[in-house]
This record gives C-alpha cells, structure tokens and sequence, in this order.
C-alpha cells in the first residue's frame, strides 16, 4: 500500500477524520494504551518558523508512544542553505519513518512530500494547519458531543488555521461562518472545496466582513492572530484594517449563551481577542492546546502503525 500523508485536512475522507477524533479521544481517556505504539519509530520534526505547541506536543507524543523524536531546525538543516526539499526528502526517508514540518510555501511541503518514501505531516504551512484543526474538532466534540448543525464563527484573518477549520468544521456537519476585512478573505479555492464538502455533510459556509453575521447565535467564537508568522513586516497596517475582527465582550454578548471561545494560540489579548474571552469562563484554550497532543498521537498511530 502507497504512504499516506496529511498535508490537509481534505486528505481524509470524513469517514477517516471522525475515525482519527473517535481515536484520539481513546488516546487521551486511555495515553497507556498507545505507549508502545511507535515502538522503533524514528520521526523527524522539521521547523523552519517558531513553535510551542506544536513542537513540545509532538515530542511528547512520539516519546510516549516509544519512538524517537528528532528536532530539526531548519536553519540547521542544510535546507537552510539551499539543499532542495525534495533531495531532503529523499535522503530523510532512508533514516527515518516519518518527517512533520513546519515550513512556508505549502509548495515546499507537496514537493517534500512527493520526494520522501515515509509519510510526510504538515505541522503548518502559509495555506493550512491541518493538525491544530484536528485538535480543534477534538476540543468541539467534548464540549458540544455532536458537532453537525452547530454554528462556527471565525473572525479575523482567512488564514493558515481558518483554511483547515473550514475544511474539518464543514466534513463534521457544522455552519461555519468566517468574518473578514475586504481582502483577507480565505483562499476562494478552499471556500469552493468546503462548500462542496458542506453541500454533502449538511453544513454550510458563509464568508463575510461583517463580524455580527457570523457570531450572531454561534455555538464555537474562533480567532487566530492578525498578522501571522512571516506577516511580521505588515504588522501595524494588519493592526489598523483588523480594527474589530476580534472575540469580545460585543463577540460573547452576540453569541449564544453557551458558546465556547476558541483560539489556536499564541494569542494577542487586546488585539484579536480580549482577556475577558480568552481568560474568561467559556474559553477553552488551554484543552484546545492540550488536545493538540492527543490528536496527534492519534494521527501519528494512524499513518506509522
Ligand atoms: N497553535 C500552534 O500551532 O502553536 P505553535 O505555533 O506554538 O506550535
Ligand atoms: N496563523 C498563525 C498560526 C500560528 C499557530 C501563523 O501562521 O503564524
């Protein structure tokens, strides 16, 4: 059987993406049950931008399923000085049986992936996130059980993570609504792929600039920073056209009244969200980051098992 990899969220049938969330909350009620399930298993894990959650929760989860976690920075590899992603696909693949990366042009990842013989995960490209969305739907179904029909709001910027949430949020049923500025909408691309998936599963998917459109009734309130890693020299211009693509007090008052708070972290309290949402009683962030881990030993089960 050829590898699998999972450089989208739309690389899963949703047959498969219920199966992989019905596994990692296995994994997490049950972490004995995986321990030894990499037994032998070298990953590589790739970063050529920074990273918490992703990097520790990886590490983590390859130790205690028994592998080995290499940490690779990218400007130590020499990918950092020019040697193509694909002949470092290729040379990983004869070392290792997986490589997650975290890297810029979602072009690098499709051409390391096309090079390397092992499975390849995409920790997060400048397209998507695959791996923080199935954390997300991890997050959602413990607080909310059955996700389909409910209504998911994302404001800010149609980005990296607002792409995979589209993706994931539509194959699980939901409504998901996404409010932009004029010209960061999500990518038209993805909108049309996720509104086939949504005409399938029962969802649908709104984009607008209108912030109370999509948070008017919301079940989920999602935001993601504003300017995002490689966006670092838009910043203040970003800070000016975001003005009130925010969760916030306006955000929580607008929602229904057990809406929960989401947010893929790190987060810029005052800016994309307030401290009230984010450190107030429907947030559920710090689970969010936590299931990072256990998603991932899922997913990691899955692909190398
Ligand atoms: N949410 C997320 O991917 O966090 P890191 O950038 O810290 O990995
Ligand atoms: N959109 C953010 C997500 C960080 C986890 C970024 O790409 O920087």
């Amino acid at each position: 059987m050829s590898k699998r990899d999972f450089l989208s969220v739309d690389d899963l049938s949703i047959e498969e993406l219920k199966e992989l969330l019905d596994r990692a909350a296995e994994v997490k009620d049950k972490p004995n049950k995986a321990a030894e399930t990499l037994a032998g298993k070298q990953v590589a894990l790739i970063f050529e931008k920074p990273s918490t959650r992703t990097r520790v929760s990886f590490e983590v989860a390859v130790t205690s399923m028994g592998g080995h976690a290499l940490v690779l920075r990218g400007d130590e590899l020499q990918i950092g000085r020019g040697e193509t992603v694909s002949d470092t696909g290729t040379v990983l693949s004869r070392f290792v049986d997986c490589i997650v990366i975290r890297t810029f042009g979602h072009d690098r990842l499709l051409e390391l992936a096309s090079a390397a013989s092992v499975p390849v995960v995409n920790a997060l490209s400048d397209l998507s996130h695959p791996c923080q969305a199935l954390a997300d739907m991890q997050t959602i179904m413990e607080q909310k059980k059955d996700p389909a029909g409910m209504v998911l709001a994302y404001v800010g910027d149609g980005n990296n993570v607002a792409h995979s949430l589209m993706f994931a949020g539509t194959k699980l049923g939901m409504h998901v609504r996404v409010a932009t500025p004029g010209g960061h909408q999500p990518d038209a691309v993805v909108a049309e792929r996720c509104a086939q998936i949504a005409a399938e599963t029962g969802g649908s998917v709104v984009v607008t600039t209108v912030v109370a459109e999509a948070v008017t009734g919301a079940d989920v309130l999602y935001t993601d920073v504003w300017a995002s890693m490689g966006q670092e020299a838009e910043t203040e211009r970003r800070r000016s056209t975001f003005q009130g693509y925010s969760i916030d007090r306006t955000a929580l008052d607008l929602a229904a009244d057990d809406a929960i708070v989401m947010h893929c972290l790190p987060a810029h309290r005052g800016e994309e969200i307030s401290a009230d949402a984010i450190d107030g009683p429907q947030s559920v962030v710090w689970d969010q980051a936590e299931n990072r881990m256990h998603a991932q030993k899922a997913l990691l089960a899955w692909l190398l098992a």
